[in-house]
């Protein structure tokens, strides 16, 4: 979703400028633009429909803009159509302040119109101008920057960060958010902002995480932060431990294929450090066994593929701790009139750690008094800094639109602070738990199998990437997983797939099977492999060609009834998962390849979603 980068120093910011914008890419945009002040002529915008190559020719990699101050924007339509009036940054009517918008103004409409009673002529359909004017107006009233910012702040309502640069201050830029990220980043030629730290990752490691109701004015030797009265704010300095190599692609062809091939290191680095002579150790959390044994019921809640994390943990957790466990997405909970208290657990789970709907549903379960404990890939994010308690996924920067490593150390991540519950709750035998823990270790190793025949799902993507639409069946974990690998599906291939329960075919769905109809069947899950298997040759008596993923342990049945067979290697069930999407992940991406889709950046989506 949008991204906003900001830069006041001692270089050229407009190259500057292209450059973060360019690490923020992966995001999702439609639009892109940039605004610099320069000493010999005031402020000058370049803004434009379509890829950042486009801006990028147009500025010449912004070499034709002088100016050491300035603000830039990749733009996720939300109001108005992607074009190059509604791109960012807008411009007050006199043309004397420039601003960056990522959010949603709710109250724009009404704003609008009292502008243009007063006379003000609007040239976008974007809800982020009228901030733009609204403040024109403000700064003509009281003749400060930092004052008008604080007045609109007050009269707006809804999400934002934003950038703002004005033709009377020369050197320094303006940040404000309410939920929607901001960071500032303090570098030694000069000072930024940026929606994430892959945007500065390369000029500086020192950043701050501003919080919700927050100014900086951004100067190129210093940081200034205000509360929303304007008063003074201390903020705490982090160092970014991950290299810039790490948001590089690294001779892979693309983003989504070099985090895929990254699973096994970033599980072992997610699981390693919480094993310590066999007993799971989660020093980062806070739950005392007390509270444990309080928990009447636990949700979790996400979206999208942190969602489907949620549902496999569903079956894992009420296996191992014998609690209910409702999975919900997070858009829905929030208006649900959830049945939270004091004794219910709330997982949340979130890769940016930035998804609105997470962080809304994360803040009214607190609210009925629930506690909250967020599964977050991105150290400092909001979920992260505002949950009870957090337990960070260590995947490094994932850049594809696509999640893959992430889920993966989700899922995993999941499974160890189930067994740590289970084991305080005393619902888990020792036996099993051990059992656990050592597949656990063995996830990384097993998984680099998996990845090494990559060619033989890379030929079955070749043999089915014509198809249209596309079923994955499976019970229990294998359902859970197969939602996973239909959602990889959809997004980057634009092929449609649904994932249905096995069992659940015969009640409306098998009517879709006809001859050629391609299912991907999913028999990984031992202790219903004969059921599944029944499913399978349902679906093939009436014509389905099947590509299946199995076992070893079930390789030879599974071969005589499918057309084509993965064989993973077998694991105890309840990482079965871990292991079982892989290939469904690889085959999104060779599918998605062979049609030509743009893999790290599929249309219509963004990486970090934070709008409603
Ligand atoms: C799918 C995908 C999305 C995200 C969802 C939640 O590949 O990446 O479905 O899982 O938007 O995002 P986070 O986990 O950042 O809250």
């Amino acid at each position: 979703m949008c991204g906003i980068i900001g830069f006041s120093g001692r270089e050229q910011a407009a190259p500057i400028l292209l450059d973060g914008l360019a690490r923020m890419e992966y995001r999702g945009y439609d639009s892109a633009g940039i605004a610099v002040r320069a000493e010999t002529c005031g402020l000058q915008v370049k803004k434009t429909k379509g890829r950042l190559q486009v801006l990028s020719t147009l500025t010449h990699g912004g070499a034709d803009l002088e100016g050491t101050l300035g603000i830039g924007h990749t733009r996720w339509a939300t109001h108005g159509e992607p074009n190059d009036i509604n791109a960012h940054p807008h411009v007050s009517e006199n043309g004397q302040i420039a601003l960056v918008h990522n959010g949603i103004i709710e109250n724009y409409l009404e704003i609008k119109e009292h502008l243009q009673k007063q006379g003000v002529t609007f040239t976008s359909d974007t809800d982020s101008e009228v901030v733009a004017q609204l403040l024109e107006f403000h700064y003509n009233e009281c003749g400060s920057m930092l004052e008008a910012v604080g007045r609109v702040l007050r009269r707006i309502e809804g999400s934002y960060a934003f950038g703002i640069i004005c033709s009377d201050y020369p050197n320094a830029l303006i940040a404000a958010r309410k939920d929607s990220p901001l960071i500032l980043g303090y570098g030694e030629n000069g000072n930024f902002i940026a929606s994430d730290v892959t945007a500065v990752i390369k000029y500086t490691r020192d950043v701050a995480y501003m919080d919700d109701g927050e100014i900086a004015v951004v100067t190129p030797e210093t940081i200034d932060v205000f509360d929303s009265e304007l008063m003074p704010r201390e903020k705490e300095h982090h160092q970014i431990d991950w290299d810039v190599s790490a948001a590089e692609k690294g001779g892979y062809a693309h983003f989504m294929f070099k985090e895929i091939m990254e699973q096994p290191e970033a599980i072992r680095k997610t699981v390693s450090p919480r094993i310590r002579e066999g007993r799971v150790v989660l020093d980062d959390i806070s739950l005392t066994a007390e509270y444990v044994k309080g928990i009447s019921r636990i949700f979790v809640i996400a979206c999208g593929s942190s969602y489907h994390v949620g549902m496999v943990s569903k079956y894992n957790w009420e296996h191992l701790l014998r609690r209910p466990v409702e999975v919900c997405l997070a858009s829905e909970f929030r208006y649900s009139d959830p049945l939270v208290d004091e004794s219910t657990l709330v997982l949340v789970i979130s890769q940016s750690g930035e998804t609105l709907d997470t962080m809304a549903a994360m803040r009214e379960a607190r609210r009925r008094g629930g506690r909250t404990l967020a599964i977050v890939n991105v150290v400092g994010s909001s979920i992260a800094r505002e949950a009870d308690d957090v337990l960070y996924t260590w995947a490094g920067p994932e850049i594809a639109v696509a999640t893959t490593k992430a889920y993966s150390t989700q899922l995993v991540l999941m499974d160890l602070v189930g067994l740590y519950l289970a084991d305080l709750l005393g619902t888990v035998s020792r036996e099993e738990y051990d059992a656990v823990l050592a597949e656990m270790q063995a996830l990384p190793e097993k998984m680099q199998r998996v990845l090494e025949n990559f060619e033989d799902v890379q030929y079955f993507a070749s043999r089915y990437f014509n198809h249209n639409s596309i079923f994955f069946i499976g019970r229990n974990l294998d359902y859970a997983m197969g939602l996973e690998g239909s959602l990889k599906l959809k997004e980057i291939s634009y092929i449609h797939s649904e994932a249905y329960a096995s069992g659940e075919l015969k009640h409306g769905t098998i009517s879709l099977i006809e001859p050629g109809t391609l299912v991907v069947a999913l028999g990984t899950f031992a202790p219903l492999f004969d059921k599944a298997m029944s499913n399978v040759v349902e679906v093939k008596a009436r014509g389905a060609e099947v590509l299946a993923v199995t076992t070893e342990m079930f390789r030879e049945k599974m071969e005589k009834t499918a057309n084509s067979t993965v064989v993973i290697p077998d694991t105890h069930p309840v990482l079965q998962p871990s292991l079982g999407v892989v290939p469904l992940q690889l085959f999104a991406y060779y599918v998605a390849l062979q049609r030509g889709c743009d893999i790290d950046k599929p249309r219509n989506l963004a990486k970090s979603v934070t709008v409603e």
